[in-house]
């Protein structure tokens, strides 16, 4: 069987569940606090990007799914927001894990909506033809960002 958007989109889920456990762990001030962090947000900038583009706009071009796309954009402006207040915090500063915990709680609560019901209501306006076709092209947006990110 071919792969379809919702196995995509849930393989960065996995990741980004997996990111956050481990930098939740770091040692302020450390290396490795600083690379982790980095390898969080272009994992989420990378995953946001391309999910929005194939899953919450053909969702928004439907009535049955206007509410749920633009609760979920919000979520990802909320997250975006966070991630800015995280970037002008000092690794050092006991502010710091503070607001990573936020970040992680929100992010945590995000992807579970989406699994949970964002997936159910695009399923029912997604043919099945537009699952598979959307999950390469989500790929292919994914694939294009990170290697932007590694490349700046
Ligand atoms: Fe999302
Ligand atoms: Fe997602």
């Amino acid at each position: 069987m071919s792969e379809t958007l919702y196995d995509a989109l849930r393989e960065s889920h996995e990741i980004q569940r997996s990111l956050f456990r481990k930098l939740l762990r770091t040692q302020p001030g450390t290396r490795a606090r600083l690379d982790l962090f980095t390898q969080t947000r272009h994992e989420m900038a990378a995953h946001e990007a391309a999910e929005e583009r194939f899953l919450y706009v053909p969702m928004l071009m439907d009535d049955m799914g206007l509410w749920s796309s633009r609760h979920a954009l919000h979520e990802h402006h909320q997250i975006d927001e966070l991630v800015e207040d995280l970037q002008s915090i000092d690794g050092h500063d006991e502010a710091w894990i503070e607001t990573a915990r936020q970040l992680s709680h929100k992010v945590h609560h995000h992807l579970r909506e989406e699994e949970k019901k964002f997936f159910q209501v695009s399923g029912k306006i997604l043919s099945d033809a537009q699952k598979v076709s959307l999950a390469a092209q989500y790929r292919k947006d994914y694939a294009r960002m990170h290697r932007s990110f590694a490349a700046s």
